[in-house]
């Protein structure tokens, strides 16, 4: 570990140049987390996107169809939390904050102006996201999927979860010797941060 790694708010900062990182590239680790929020019966887990990210903001991203169940859990409850892990680095960055959803409002009409047409077919089912079908081929083909050729349809059903980041953790799996810390955020977006035993 050198000087600027042993350093908190330089760890703090790295860390949210990686996550920035992963919205932009593909190919990055970071680039599709884990998310996961809680429900009556446990905690609910899913791979997504990661949209976008602002280190000024504290804020993360992804898009979902509105009529997906992790909307509606995240309506009831707005608690939620990111996971993230890069193998070829051993970091593991766990965040967690409050969800805000985002559906007819600036925010989601500018993001859909990015969903290219090919994605855009992932909101435009008639069958709504969890729906028991008999025969996939048949229902993906023929019934859920509405193909008219405008790209518009699916805008109804096209939310963003922004979160705003309250707590992050880092782990990194350094050889010899494990670091930890973590970093809680107030409401200005600074931050508290400490080390921890790994
Ligand atoms: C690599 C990968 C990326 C995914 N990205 C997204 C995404 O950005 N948004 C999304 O809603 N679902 C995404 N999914 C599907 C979710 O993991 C999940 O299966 C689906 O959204 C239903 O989740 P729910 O029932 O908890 O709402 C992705 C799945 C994989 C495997």
């Amino acid at each position: 570990m050198n000087e600027k790694e042993y350093n908190l708010i330089a760890i703090e900062s790295d860390c949210w140049l990686q996550i920035m990182e992963g919205a932009l590239k593909s190919s990055h680790p970071f680039h599709q987390p884990v998310v996961a929020n809680a429900t009556t019966i446990g905690a609910n887990m899913r791979m997504v996107v990661l949209r976008n990210a602002s280190a000024a903001e504290k804020t993360i991203s992804f898009y979902t169809d509105i009529r997906s169940g992790k909307w509606e859990e995240l309506q009831n409850n707005q608690s939620i939390s990111w996971l993230f892990y890069n193998p070829e680095s051993r970091t593991q960055i766990r965040l967690s904050g409050k969800a805000s959803l985002h559906q007819n409002d600036e925010l989601a009409n500018h993001a859909w102006k990015n969903v290219n047409s090919n994605s855009r077919k992932n909101y435009s089912s008639i069958l709504t996201p969890s729906s028991k079908i008999i025969d996939p081929k048949k229902s993906l083909h023929q019934e859920a999927i509405i193909i008219t050729g405008n790209s518009e349809e699916g805008r109804g059903n096209f939310g963003v979860v922004v979160t705003n980041i309250l707590w992050m953790e880092w782990l990194w799996l350094n050889p010899g010797c494990h670091y930890r810390a973590n970093f809680i955020y107030d409401k200005n977006r600074d931050f508290t941060s400490s080390w921890l035993v790994p």
